[in-house]
């Protein structure tokens, strides 16, 4: 099983993706970190983040040794990667750094949920589940500013200008941008917890589970 999960930044994709993957034994993918990884050596660098080719040649040498820094999780990363994200080379490299990652799957695991902004659309558009998580900007600002003060990180003034900053540039890119797949579920987060918001997630999949089961029993006669 293939899950997209799509959205802007601070939607709740990624705890959303976390719990999908631990109900359903899927192989998570966190695909906005290998943004983040190339952003991050561009930056430790000093590398013209309008450089597409250095950028690219960075882009190859990726590993999954370089996704787990802990400071690929900084807002100024986050904002970086963003920038070299509009690049079209830099999104090829990437996508095929995804597709190769979401090809690895062996037992425990029985599928992947990739999430990102372009899954659905571009990286895997034939996955068979694919959810597209919003929420206002304002909500997701108030928890980007709430999950600093919880991990003991000086909250940032002008969150709400960078969410829409950023969410400006990834919606207006010409290559793959933040768009919604035509056959995805649209999920808005803004009123639920987040645990509430798992447990939708973890039932839309589960809605498709039994609907599709229920196909394959009437083709096979079964029914
Ligand atoms: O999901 P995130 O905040 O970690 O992503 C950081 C940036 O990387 C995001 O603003 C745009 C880019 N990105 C992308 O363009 N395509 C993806 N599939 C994932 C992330």
């Amino acid at each position: 099983m293939i899950i997209a999960v799509d959205g802007p930044a601070g939607a709740g994709k990624g705890t959303i993706s976390r719990a999908l993957a631990q109900h359903f034994s899927l192989k998570y993918i966190d695909t906005g970190l290998m943004y983040r990884a190339l952003a991050y050596k561009a930056l430790a660098e000093g590398m013209d983040l309008t450089h597409e080719d250095s950028l690219v040649s960075v882009a190859k040498t990726l590993t999954t040794n370089d996704l787990q820094l802990p400071e690929l999780r900084m807002e100024e990363v986050g904002n970086a990667a963003s920038k070299i994200a509009v690049l079209p080379a830099v999104r090829e490299q990437i996508t095929l750094h995804t597709r190769r990652f979401s090809q690895e799957i062996v037992l425990p695991y029985r599928g992947v949920v990739l999430d990102g902004r372009d899954i659905g659309t571009v990286v895997c558009p034939d996955a068979d589940i694919k959810i597209f998580v919003t929420a206002t900007p304002m909500v997701r600002a108030e928890r980007r500013l709430a999950e600093m003060v919880r991990s003991g990180k000086q909250p940032q003034p002008n969150m709400l200008e960078q969410i829409i900053e950023r969410d400006q540039r990834d919606q207006t890119r010409t290559t793959s941008p933040l768009v919604p797949a035509v056959d995805a579920t649209l999920f808005d987060t803004s009123e639920l917890t987040i645990q509430e918001a798992c447990q939708r997630a973890v039932a839309i999949v589960a809605e498709y589970q039994s609907v599709n089961s229920e196909c394959l029993k009437s083709a096979n006669g079964c029914r």
